[in-house]
């Protein structure tokens, strides 16, 4: 497949100790000995509709994206990050009608806050996509026209059960009963709980039962992480038979969207549109920026059926690619309850920002958060975890072994190879091994998106080396004889190399903070990068830059601890 030259795995190998990750240097060699440039990955966010403001829920889609996104280019790879607003649809047609507003100003207003806060949360996106764009408009006309021409649009009778609030058809097995608060008997989504309305006009119809069976191939490279929502997709696909879909509205009945390409009496299904959003993203119909490139999407579980069926037969259809990974999260909930607008029981990003910082919110939400199962905010939680992790142990740790009493000329002492005293062998053995096998941990982590574990093996070694530094004691050694010293200036060199391992790997989950670790311990911002960094050299017998350093200005605690009134 033309494709199949950009999956590259990166590569990390390890020599005792010297961590080097190679990989990502955006140019191949096509076989032909004609070397050509590699396109970036692109990873997505979903777009999000703009019926109301931007909550919790979006922020943690769009920063495991940009957790992706950076960490990427902390390995050296060139990729994009696109994110964006859904402004098409019944759902956001009918928000404007009863709001009183025009479409295109309630768009234009709530994609500003989308952007704004994302922009507070430090989302590192290259691209945001409005719908409403022309050259969004331009894309989806090529990309109908496209299926059109291969034979993947006929026209038909359309009968069916729709969910406004979803924006979705559904089938028998996707409904239940229920009553609405007036008592009256209604149909509602099984999977969301919204209300399904009977609806039946001539719409353009897609073959996507055709394609069944090309999706299942698709799902044989095990392209959905975490794994049970890959088994769910494989459930719907090998057990039910796939429907055509249809993807036009009646003008009449849904004036806002962009038009079928020669028929204007035909509104483009606001699904169709949105996801190619993603080839908008990616340039396409440009011939210069080349076809459709490797990609991975972030997406909430609730709209996995649209990326792992819909969008793979879509541009199967159209003769691209299908995507390479779909990253899936589950929900987060309040008080047990899954937090979206329709329910109101929404946080609010910015006052978690004003509360906990930029930083803070996102070290929460990454740490705390898990995609395979819901998880719950509460500010107690979020307290206690900041407290325990950012203020206590790792801004404990930089505090104290940058402290001048400690280490009064403020520089990186050398290392002694020969200070080890043989009751310390045990724990530096450990700290060691830490230090060895923490990148590749993380490296793991991120690829399996388990961006939770990588955080929580980043502060499993944080924990270790305060318990290093607090059993070596450093303040101890001092004026206690040269073997003594040098014992100390080595402690003290292993833990500043201990928090350059992870203010580097904590880069993508908070930038912030990891520059203030690196700042402080004197790390130059083009000595931060993953490929061929190495870490306690001095311990396997090679020169350390590092030795000698003057550390870099004192600016305070890394993360002051909350107290019950900033973070109760
Ligand atoms: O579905 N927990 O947009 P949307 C975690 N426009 N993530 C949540 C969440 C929660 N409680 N609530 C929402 C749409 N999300 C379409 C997408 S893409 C081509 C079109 C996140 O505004 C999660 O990523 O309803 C979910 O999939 C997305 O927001 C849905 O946002
Ligand atoms: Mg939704």
């Amino acid at each position: 497949m033309w494709w199949a030259g950009s999956r590259r795995v990166l590569r990390s190998t390890q020599r005792s100790g010297l961590i080097q990750l190679s990989g990502g240097s955006g140019v191949t060699d096509s076989g032909d000995g004609e070397v050509k440039r590699l396109r970036p990955h692109l990873f997505t966010t979903p777009i999000f509709y703009v019926n109301a403001a931007p909550h919790l829920g979006h922020v943690y889609s769009a920063l495991q994206a940009d957790v992706q996104h950076r960490y990427a280019a902390l390995c050296g790879r060139e990729t994009w990050l696109s994110t964006g607003t859904d402004e098409h649809g019944m759902k956001v047609q009918q928000a404007a009608l009863a709001q009183g507003a025009a479409p295109h100003s309630l768009c234009s207003s709530v994609s500003m806050q989308f952007r704004s806060v994302f922009d507070a949360l430090g989302i590192s996106y290259t691209d945001f996509v409005r719908t409403s764009e022309p050259r969004h408009h331009l894309a989806v006309t090529r990309f109908w026209e496209t299926l059109a021409q291969r034979g993947y649009i006929y026209k038909g009778n359309y009968q069916g059960w729709y969910s406004t609030s979803d924006e979705a058809f559904l089938s028998e097995g996707q409904m239940a009963e229920s009553t609405d608060p007036s008592g009256n008997k209604i149909r509602v989504s099984v999977e969301s709980g919204h209300q399904v309305h009977w609806m039946s006009e001539e719409n353009y119809m897609f073959r996507l039962s055709s394609l069944q069976p090309a999706l299942l191939r698709w799902l044989q490279e095990d392209p959905i992480c975490p794994a049970p929502f890959l088994r769910v997709v494989r459930r719907w696909l090998e057990e039910e038979e796939l429907p055509d879909l249809s993807i036009s509205r009646q003008r009449e009945r849904l004036s806002w969207g962009i038009p079928v390409p020669n028929d204007p009496s035909h509104t483009v299904y606001v699904w169709l549109d949105a996801l190619v959003n993603y080839l908008t993203a990616a340039g396409y119909p440009d011939p210069s920026t080349g076809p459709w490139g490797p990609s991975t999407h972030l997406l909430g579980k609730d709209i996995l059926r649209f990326h792992a069926v819909y969008w793979p037969a879509f541009l199967l259809a159209a003769g691209l690619p299908p995507p390479q990974k779909l990253l899936v999260h589950s929900h987060w909930t309040c008080e047990g309850v899954k937090m979206s607008k329709s329910l109101r029981n929404v946080v609010d990003p910015m006052e978690c920002v004003r509360r906990y910082t930029r930083d803070g919110l996102r070290y929460f939400l990454l740490r705390h958060g898990a995609p395979e199962r819901d998880s719950d905010f509460s500010h107690q939680t979020a307290r206690s975890l900041l407290n325990a992790e950012l203020a206590d142990a790792l801004g404990g740790l930089l505090n104290r072994c940058t402290a001048p009493a400690i280490n009064p000329a403020q520089h990186w002492p050398r290392y002694h190879p020969t200070s080890v005293p043989p009751s310390a062998h045990a724990e530096l053995q450990g700290l060691l091994g830490v230090a060895q096998e923490l990148p590749a941990e993380v490296e793991t982590r991120v690829r399996n998106f388990q961006v939770n574990k990588a955080l929580e093996a980043v502060d499993g070694g944080v924990r270790r080396t305060n318990a290093f530094f607090h059993s070596q004691a450093p303040w101890k050694l001092r004026g206690g004889g040269a073997e003594q010293e040098a014992w100390a200036d080595s402690v003290l060199y292993l833990t500043l190399e201990a928090l350059r391992l992870f203010g580097t790997l904590l880069q993508p989950a908070v930038p912030g903070l990891a520059h203030a670790i690196l700042m402080r311990l004197g790390v130059d911002p083009w000595e931060r990068t993953l490929v061929g960094n190495w870490f306690v050299a001095a311990t396997q017998g090679e020169g350390c830059k590092f030795q000698g350093r003057p550390l870099g200005q004192d600016r305070g605690l890394l993360f002051p601890r909350l107290d019950e009134q900033r973070g109760a």
